[in-house]
């Protein structure tokens, strides 16, 4: 074991970047690295930025502006601080961040920072060193696996990456650009990664891609297996109590992924399936390649197969040519779903995409104005979803202490935050809970008496004919 050193790693943007962070810092252990809340005593500080819109990208270089002041004390007190800029940003603007920001020691980009230690070796030669290649060599091959106490310090829910990148090229969208061409790992490969996980304690796995319902990762057969497929593999690991995946892409809903709703009790009933518009004219100008029609088949073919299953978005307002007529339809539409949840934003021109050279580029102020209007809407929705709530009893798993004391807190299959009081030893187990009180952010509720079983094999609920 080499000297102990220090590494300070923040993540924006998706759940990806946060499940890249945790590998970094795994690939780093054996390195001597052990993590520190507090960036002004690290040896070595991370960004793992996010390219997604200019306020995230620009949030870099004011955090940088932070970073390096704590650098320059380091310096004063005879410690080397080592700045590193990772993920989105690092890809998109590599050698640039170095030219902007001379205290920047390392540029890696989200497909080589399996490379870290050699990288960093050679900062430590003091170059100035920039990785923002789309290797050959599985990087997921080459990263070190969290050690058993790595995995409990973060706790009984974890990500697994099973896609990463995209084809699509959305108009609007970095993702191609920084991520790459859209790669599913091998299944074997995640269900080791998952074992792995579920040993240490893991109950809740979410699985993670951009598209991630486009997988299709070699299986143990030698054929591609789907996300369902997948799915009904990882339900029988033993101690996997739930599972989810994330992000969909509505091109991409099979039906054997309806079935496994219908078919999984471990398969939680919410699915994020961003729509970004409910203007066919819009969808077609982001290349979205369905119509508002197709979308809302897809979300009666699931509920269909799954009557609970509960449905969250992603819109953008303010896309270049979006008209007052094309903004209704989208408020049509959140109408229609009754979405329990949605993420929106004011459209961001990205350089480099397509989107950048559309004409009719929507003044910021009548993005605003759509936000807000947007934005009320799904916050009434997401009320009336909540409230409904008020009396009913379902299954919580457990994840932390909660606010107050004696408190603790966890995650309905919703997704909605629950708490009760109850006993911290509870935290890692699903109990079935009565909600009492519908809350702004959580709801509040009793325990019932006994515990729910880990699912060691998935619970086939009856068929429909
Ligand atoms: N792969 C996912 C989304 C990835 S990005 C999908 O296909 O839907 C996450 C969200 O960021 C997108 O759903 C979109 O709503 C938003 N987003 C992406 N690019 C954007 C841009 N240029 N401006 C504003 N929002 C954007
Ligand atoms: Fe971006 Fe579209 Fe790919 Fe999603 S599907 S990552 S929005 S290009
Ligand atoms: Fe951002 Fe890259 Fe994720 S741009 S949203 S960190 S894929």
């Amino acid at each position: 074991m080499r000297q102990t050193r220090k590494l300070h790693i923040k993540s924006y943007g998706c759940q990806m970047n946060v499940y890249d962070s945790h590998r970094m810092a795994d690939t780093l252990a054996p390195q001597g690295f052990v993590e520190t809340q507090d960036a002004a005593e690290a040896d070595l500080v991370i960004l793992n930025t996010c390219h997604i819109r200019e306020k995230a990208a620009d949030k870099v270089y004011s955090e940088l502006g932070r970073v390096r002041v704590l650098k320059e004390e380091a310096a004063q007190q005879g410690r080397k601080m080592v700045i590193a800029v990772a993920g989105c940003v690092a890809q998109a603007e590599g050698a640039e961040i170095l030219r902007r920001v001379s205290d920047v020691d390392l540029v890696v980009g989200p497909q080589s920072y399996h490379r870290l230690p050699a990288l960093l070796d050679g900062v430590a030669q003091g170059k100035k060193v920039v990785d923002t290649e789309f290797p050959p060599e599985d990087k997921f091959d080459r990263l070190a696996q969290p050690s058993g106490a790595a995995i409990r310090k973060r706790g009984v829910t974890a990500f697994v990456t099973v896609q990463e990148g995209c084809d699509k090229f959305c108009t609007f969208c970095v993702v191609p650009y920084t991520r790459g061409a859209e790669v599913s790992r091998p299944a074997a490969k995640v269900i080791a990664d998952v074992e792995r996980l579920a040993q240490a304690g893991v109950r809740e796995i979410t699985l993670l891609g951009q598209n991630v319902n486009a997988y299709h990762g070699d299986g143990a057969d030698g054929r591609p297996w789907t996300l369902a497929r997948l799915l009904y593999r990882l339900a029988e690991v033993p101690g996997i109590a739930r599972l989810r995946y994330t992000t969909s892409h509505p091109l991409d809903m099979a039906d054997s992924l309806m079935e496994a709703h219908r078919d999984l009790s471990a398969l939680m009933p919410q699915l994020h399936l961003p729509v970004q518009s409910g203007s066919d004219r819009i969808l077609s100008a982001m290349n979205r390649r369905h119509t508002a029609a197709e979308y809302l088949t897809a979300i009666e073919r699931m509920r269909t197969a799954q009557p609970d299953m509960a449905f969250t978005s992603d819109f953008i307002v303010g896309f270049p040519g979006e008209t007052e007529a094309d903004f209704i339809e989208t408020l049509r539409l959140v109408d229609e779903v009754g979405f329990c949840g949605a993420y929106s934003f004011k459209y961001s021109t990205r350089p480099g995409t397509p989107g950048a050279d559309l004409d009719g580029q929507i003044p910021e102020a009548l993005k605003a104005e759509r936000l807000a209007r947007l934005q009320a809407l799904v916050q009434s929705h997401q009320d009336r979803f909540n409230a409904g709530f008020f009396g009913r009893s379902f299954e919580v798993l457990f994840e932390r202490e909660g606010r107050n004391p004696g408190q603790i807190a966890g995650k309905s299959p919703h997704l909605q935050p629950v708490q009760v009081i109850g006993p911290s030893h509870l935290i890692g187990e699903v109990r079935r809970v009565t909600v009492e009180e519908v809350g702004i952010r959580s709801l509040f509720g009793t325990l019932h008496g006994e515990p729910v079983p880990a699912h060691a094999a998935p619970m086939l609920v009856a068929a429909e004919a």
